[in-house]
């Protein structure tokens, strides 16, 4: 019986990995580019790049096993919805009161540790922020905040 229960979880495992979500397409950065307008200091550049850009931006990194499912279909899920709230590829492209009140969701979401998801940094460890590196990062993005407001 158990084994029969084994064989049929194995069975529906391979099976699902002939079906797997469509990935964003890794596009060039542009003049859009939210690190490219606004320039942060290196190691804030670094640190959105590698972790906040997986779900908010066109140049997601697919990790390996984002190529099993139903893993697959979750991340796929989670990168779609992250950048249709907030894409910084197409920065460049949100007026002034938009970016500032995508400033102002990005201290509340860092600040309350929404941010990267708890899903993703259990994986990502290296995107854990320091206290320190909390407050630089939610600085950085509230004087962007006010740099937009009084536009
Ligand atoms: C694993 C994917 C993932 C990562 C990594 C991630 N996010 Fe998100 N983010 C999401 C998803 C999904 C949503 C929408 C649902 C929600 O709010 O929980 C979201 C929502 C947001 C919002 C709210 C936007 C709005 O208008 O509602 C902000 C701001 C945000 N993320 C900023 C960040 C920042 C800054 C980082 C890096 C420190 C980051 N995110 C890392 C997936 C991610």
């Amino acid at each position: 019986m158990k084994s029969k229960i084994a064989l049929t979880v194995l069975l529906v495992f391979a099976l699902a990995q002939l079906f797997q979500p469509t990935q964003t397409e890794q596009q060039q950065v542009d003049e859009n580019d939210f690190l490219q307008i606004e320039k942060p200091p290196n190691e804030l550049k670094v640190y959105l790049e590698s972790n906040c850009y997986d779900c908010h931006s066109n140049q997601p990194k697919y990790p390996w096993y984002s190529e099993i499912s139903p893993v697959s279909w979750w991340i796929q899920d989670h990168i779609e919805e992250g950048s249709e709230h907030l894409n910084f590829s197409n920065w460049g492209s949100y007026s002034a009161k938009k970016k500032a009140h995508k400033m102002e969701e990005a201290v509340e979401e860092v600040e309350e540790d929404e941010m990267p998801l708890p899903s993703y940094t259990i994986i990502h460890r290296e995107a854990i922020l320091e206290e320190g590196e909390k407050i630089a990062l939610m600085d950085w993005f509230k004087s962007l905040q006010l740099k937009y407001e009084t536009h």
